[in-house]
């Protein structure tokens, strides 16, 4: 347990834009992929979904286009799913992640895997200790993607998130529907609930690689990398990561040093 106030801040890396951001950590990936195919040996890697990561994913298929890399010992875990959806509902992060990585890469649909979200709506527990012990089965990740809420959530890992949370049904903050609310067609059709990654199994990633950009964004990294850790702002929990690294646009960065 980190001491409120803990001073370990990692530098972040601060790109001229978004698009130098996202391919840095797509040539990072791509790497890691291209050395896992090299070996024979499996990679596991943790993504996420919104705004953010679609730069990252445009920029990974490019790479992959680029420089093929043999893709069939690949698994992916996502971070997080709303409840309530239909199967294959546009809105759902399954299909964001079919559109924007794993249909233009190719990545094997059966080892892209998900929360649980029907079975989290029946029996929750249960749906969170099947995902926390299929991604143990695959030897943990080897590198998460985070994108950040404006709140500082990290998944749907809401404010007052304990460090030792683990993969669980939550209610949505407030502001995290409201951020929704655009795609859904309007607040009321924001789903309450999602089944989310903790931050244990976050924590457990060998990597982590979470990215900001914009002014909306500068208070939640100012939060996560520079006031006390606290669990209100659940992504400063992440800061003694022994390999976290931030990439940010300067509007992100703008309150930093502050
Ligand atoms: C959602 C996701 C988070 C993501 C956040 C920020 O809440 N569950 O994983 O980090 O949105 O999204 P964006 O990148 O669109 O700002």
């Amino acid at each position: 347990m980190q001491e409120p106030g803990s001073t370990s801040v990692p530098s972040p890396v601060v790109a001229a834009t978004p698009a130098e951001a996202c391919a840095r950590v797509a040539g990072e990936i791509h790497e890691l992929l291209a050395a896992g195919a090299r070996a024979g040996a499996p990679t596991v890697l943790g993504l996420a979904t919104g705004g953010t990561m679609v730069g990252v994913y445009s920029a990974l298929v490019e790479r992959l286009a680029g420089e093929p890399v043999d893709l069939s010992r690949v698994t992916t875990f996502n971070l997080d799913e709303y409840l309530g959806l239909a199967d294959g509902d546009p809105r759902s992060f399954r299909s964001f992640m079919a559109q924007h990585l794993f249909g233009p890469a190719g990545f094997a649909p059966e080892r892209c895997h998900f929360p649980d979200a029907a079975l989290a709506a029946e029996q929750p527990g249960l749906a969170g200790e099947a995902y926390q012990a299929l991604i143990a089965r695959h030897g943990g990740l080897d590198l998460q993607l985070l994108g950040i809420g404006r709140n500082g959530h990290v998944a749907f890992n809401e404010p007052g998130t304990p460090e030792a949370a683990s993969t669980r049904v939550v209610p949505l903050h407030e502001h995290t529907r409201a951020d929704a609310a655009p795609s859904f067609g309007g607040l009321e059709h924001v789903p309450t609930h999602a089944i989310t990654m903790g931050l244990l199994e976050i924590r457990a990633a060998r990597r982590l690689r979470l990215l900001a950009f914009g002014e909306a964004k500068a208070a939640a990294i100012h939060a996560a990398l520079v006031a006390p850790v606290d669990p209100a702002c659940p992504a400063s929990l992440l800061r003694n990561h022994a390999d976290l690294e931030v990439l940010l646009d300067g509007a992100a960065a703008s309150a930093l040093g502050a």
